[in-house]
Formats: C-alpha cells, structure tokens, sequence
C-alpha cells in the first residue's frame, strides 16, 4: 500500500509532466522546521531546504501568517498602481542591507537578468561604453537560473547543449584566478562582474580567502561594477547575512531571492545605488508580478525572523560543528574526500568517477534512514539544512550522515 501510494504520485509526474528534473524517490507532503513528511507519514531532515530557499524552516508561522493576513487584503495590482506595502517594504530593505534603492522582482533568475540589464544601462549611459558593446563577465561554474541569458553565460554542457544561439556581450573566465580578472578587466567596454561569492549549484565551491576582495578592488579600479549573485548564498546562510559580508565589502549590485520569501513563493530584488538603479525609467523593465504587496509583507517577514531569531549566528555555529564532525570521519574515510562550505552551505566531495553513481546511492541510503539531500554536480553532496536546525537535531543528523556513509566504506 505504501509503495503504492508513492509510485502513485510519482507516475503522476512522469506521465503528465516534463522530465526536466530527476527527484529522488519521495513524495512529499509536509513541512514544518527543519523537517519534512513523506505521503506515508515518514520524518525526514530537510538538508536541501529546497536550495536554500528555506534558511527560515518550513513554514514558519511568522512567515505564513504575514501571506494569510495579506491575501485577503490585497495580492496584487501590478505596477500600473501604487499600493500600500511596496514603499514601506523598499525602506525597509534599503534600510536592511544598506542599500539606496531596489528593483523588486519574483525569481532568481529575473534578479540575475535585472542586473545585467542594469549594469548595461549603467555602462552605455553613465560609463560612456559605445552603444551595444558593453560586455558582461562571468566565472566558469556558474550557475544562475534556466534562461537564455543564464545558460548563455555557462560552460556546463547540460544547460547548453541543443539551446542556442546565445547572449552576446559575455566573456567566461577561469573561477578562482585574479589574474584572469586582470586581463579581462584590461578591456574598457566591461560593464560589470557578476559572481556567486560561493559556487551552490558547483558544488558549493569556496574560492580562495583573497579572491572576492582582490575581484572587488580590481573592478572599483577599471570602474566595472561587482554584482554578487547571493541567491543561494545571501540571507544567512553562510553564517553572515550576506556571504560578502565574510569579506568586508558591499557589491555595486546585489541580486537576492529564495530565502527573501523563507520559501512561500518566489519573491527576488536587485539592490543597489541611486546612480546605477534611477539609469532605468519607466516602461523599461519590470514584471506584472513584482513587488507584489503579498511579496513584500511575506519578504519583510521572512527577513525580520532572520533578525529575530539570530539565524546568522546559528548558520556559523551550527556549520562549524557539521564540518568538523564530517573532517573527523573523512580523515578515516576511502569514500569522501573533502568536506567544504561556510556556515550551513556545504558538501561532501565522493572519492569516485564524477560520472559515477555512487553520491545518488548514498542519498538514497541517507533517505533510507531519514535524511534528505541531492547530490550536486557529479560526485558531490550538498548538506544545507533550515538554519533554525538545533545543536541536538544537527548531532543527529550528523549521525545518520555517518552511519550511511559507513555503509559505502
Ligand atoms: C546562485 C543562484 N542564482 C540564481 C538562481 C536562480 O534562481 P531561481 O531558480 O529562483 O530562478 C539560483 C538557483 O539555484 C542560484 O543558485
């Protein structure tokens, strides 16, 4: 019966939908702090909490009561209408992370495209760069979203292959290596930097200590502005409130999404200057559903239980204690060979083939005894938990990460 039900919903998805995703093997149907129920009434750890979208645990009541008080105010009037929440929301974000301005948008990937769009405008009409020549530098390994501005700017052939032709105007560089910033900066038509301070969808790919600060100087040099990418790594979960933040400088642009709704609904924003953000004017760029009043209650919620519940310290505590459980093990370990990640963004790297299937055993087998997570890009898993998760929750998941490991040893 309990087989059934799952192969039940499962075969749902396989007949009717497309086969874009490849799920692990489970159903879910609730979610409530760091845990999520299966549709046979199983517990699991969350250590996905889908892609860092939900650092505030599932359901947070805070959260999920600013969108049931707001939806039966007002959800939406699009932008053709003042309303009585955007404003209040653009202070208080501004205020938040000390930026002038913002542009609301609803995924991660619009933030993405709102930057690049900006940092083009930017280019052409305060820089001086010629008309269409503005050029936009990204990383090898990144990973932005599904559009065709997005995979334009990667070099992983699953997200290419078959889908162009692509965006003009990029230059993909070596991650990691200042020297190949140097040499790209030498080109006076570079409108900006853009880069996740650290690689989720990579592998969770921490760059060397000096690289982010030396990238940023460089770019203040050239006048090439840095846009962070802080999608996954933004709102805490690396321990700060945003993964620059370990690095002490603030991004000319700065793109936020996922964990700005704790996972309700897709909520993004692009934040920067009064300089850079007033170079689009109306009727240039926007969305019908961005900064939607239901968006900006459920954002400022979502935001203010960061504060409140001193999530940012948790990350770093919590995540100090999983790497350093995790390097014991591995240094006895022939099957992991690395754990990497800052505050509750991290991973294990599999000593096997990339092209092996060994990581997708060992999250079957984590499933088996009640843990979820993915495995990342190869031979890699990602362990990035709620960030409400407890010191005795982490110490058992820490335990049953082990005991399934061992079973590959
Ligand atoms: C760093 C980063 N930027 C952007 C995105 C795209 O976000 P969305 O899927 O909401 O469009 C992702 C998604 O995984 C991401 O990890």
């Amino acid at each position: 019966m309990s087989k059934d039900i799952t192969n039940y919903f499962i075969k749902l998805e396989d007949e009717y939908g497309a086969h874009n995703y490849h799920p692990l093997p489970v159903v879910l149907k609730k979610g409530s702090g760091v845990y999520v129920w299966d549709v046979n009434d199983k517990k699991y750890f969350d250590f996905l909490s889908a892609y860092s979208a939900v650092n505030q645990g599932h359901c947070h009541p805070k959260i999920t009561k600013a969108l049931v008080d707001q939806s039966s105010k007002l959800t939406l009037t699009s932008r053709a209408f003042f309303n009585n929440v955007l404003g209040e929301y653009e202070k208080f974000i501004t205020d938040f992370f000390g930026y002038e301005r913002v542009l609301p948008m609803n995924t991660g990937v619009e933030g993405g495209e709102t930057a690049i769009k900006l940092a083009r405008k930017w280019a052409y009409e305060v820089k001086g760069v010629p008309s269409n020549k503005a050029k936009i530098i990204f990383v090898t390994g990144n990973f932005w979203g599904r559009t065709l501005a997005a995979i334009s700017s990667s070099n992983d052939p699953t997200s290419t292959t078959n889908f162009g032709p692509f965006m003009p105007g990029y230059e993909i560089i070596p991650y990691n290596n200042i020297n190949a910033l140097k040499k790209a900066l030498k080109d006076p038509c570079v409108a900006g930097f853009m880069v996740e301070p650290i690689q989720g969808e990579a592998g969770v790919v921490v760059p060397d200590e000096n690289y982010l600060l030396d990238a940023y100087k460089l770019c203040r040099q050239h006048n090439v502005l840095f846009i962070a990418d802080e999608v996954q790594t933004g709102i805490a979960r690396t321990g700060k409130m945003l993964c620059c933040d370990h690095h002490g400088f603030k991004p000319d642009i700065l793109i936020l999404g996922k964990a700005l709704s704790g996972g309700v609904f897709p909520v993004s924003a692009v934040l920067s200057s009064h300089e850079i953000m007033l170079t689009i004017k109306p009727g240039e760029h926007g969305s019908t559903y961005g900064g939607n009043p239901l968006a900006c209650q459920v954002a400022i919620a979502a935001l203010k239980v960061i504060k409140d519940e001193d999530l940012c310290k948790n990350s770093e505590l919590m995540g100090e204690y999983f790497r350093t459980e995790l390097k014991k093990y591995i240094s006895k370990s022939k099957t992991v060979k690395l754990v990497r990640g800052k505050g509750l963004l991290n991973a294990i790297v599999i000593n096997d083939h990339p092209e092996s299937d060994t990581a997708w055993k060992i999250c079957l087998n984590l499933k088996e005894n009640g843990l979820l997570a993915k495995p990342t890009h190869g031979n890699i898993i990602r362990f990035a938990p709620p960030l409400t998760i407890k010191k005795e929750e982490i110490e058992l998941a820490v335990k049953i990460i082990i005991s399934s490991l061992k079973e590959f040893e």
